[in-house]
């Protein structure tokens, strides 16, 4: 099993370091347009190896597309990053450029490959590559649910004083500060969360969430990696490995929860066709409301994408 890594910036290169030292794959290349930097990371990672005890072998490219060839899974982490008093909105004009020129390349190498999209403005980005990528929708995935329910995980472990492997979590929507944590689909060993948590705490928690990426720009100067990096490789791994683990993923909508025609974030199979299938939760007027909310969010910001493009 093959897997390239596009962009070897903080989260590319951490992504294919969770790849390697978890043995996900047999080779991961790492590619980059930056001279010899790709190289450097990939050689750094794979100088670990002797210490974690791994063997799969780490690959660098300068901009090199024929290394990627045949990869099963490619993660495209190219584009900027936001920086403090930006919107990840703020990077479409710059990314789409980027995801666009990096879809082709791949898909000349790997047509057979299944795409997770983690360049920012994520949802739009992800549809971007979708219409450059010239493969059904399954094929091509955006990573942000795992990295928000998280976040999210992490934040009610530490306010619970519990163990965060304990927390399951969905969250719906777009990857932006309208996301949809779900209080009614949390629980903590199996106990519904609104059991062990008083509204107050765990609204803050919901807030805290949806601003999460920001706090960490905010924190940096620079967004975040190691969390984003690591939940784009649990999504490789659970394709490679045909896990179909349960995870909310950014995906094209074709009339589900009465949406279509736009990627947006939902719980979906994923599996080693890619979405083996969206889940259909049956939400609240209030949880359906916020989801419309987040779909008219996500909606604007492919407009412009659209208009780019017409
Ligand atoms: C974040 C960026 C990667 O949420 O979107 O940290």
């Amino acid at each position: 099993m093959k897997v390239t890594v596009v962009g070897a910036g903080n989260v590319g290169a951490t992504c294919a370091n969770v790849l390697a030292t978890r043995e996900v794959a047999n080779e991961v290349v790492l590619l980059d347009i930056k001279d010899g930097f790709a190289e450097g990371k990939a050689l750094d990672i794979w100088e670990t190896s002797p210490i974690n005890l791994y063997d799969t072998k780490t690959v660098g490219s300068t901009n090199d597309y024929a290394k990627t060839a045949d990869s099963d899974v490619v993660v495209i982490t190219s584009g900027l990053p936001r920086k403090p008093g930006m919107s990840r909105d703020d990077l479409i004009a710059t990314n789409a450029g980027i995801v666009k020129s990096v879809t082709t390349q791949i898909m000349e190498h790997s047509p057979n490959a299944i795409l997770v999209i983690v360049s920012n403005p994520l949802d739009v980005m992800t549809y971007c590559a979708y219409l450059n990528a010239g493969v059904d929708s399954t094929r091509v995935v955006g990573m942000a649910g795992i990295l928000d329910t998280a976040r999210y995980r992490s934040f009610l472990a530490e306010a619970l004083n519990v163990s965060p492997k304990d927390i399951q979590a969905v969250l719906m929507g777009g990857h932006g500060d309208t996301m949809v944590p779900l209080p009614r689909y949390t629980t903590v060993g199996g106990i519904p969360v609104t059991e062990l948590i008083d509204d107050e705490t765990l609204n803050s928690i919901v807030e805290r969430t949806k601003k999460g990426g920001g706090e960490i720009v905010n924190l940096l100067g620079t967004s975040a990696w190691y969390a984003p990096g690591a939940a784009a490789a649990q999504m490789v791994e659970a394709i490679l490995k045909d896990q179909r683990r349960v995870f909310p993923c950014c995906v094209w909508m074709t009339g589900e929860y009465g949406i279509s025609d736009m990627y947006l974030g939902v719980p979906v199979i994923l599996g080693k066709n890619g979405v083996e299938k969206v889940i259909e939760l049956d939400l609240n007027d209030e949880e359906k409301k916020l989801l419309s909310k987040s779909e008219t969010a996500v909606r604007e910001v492919k407009a412009v994408l659209d208009g780019m493009n017409s």
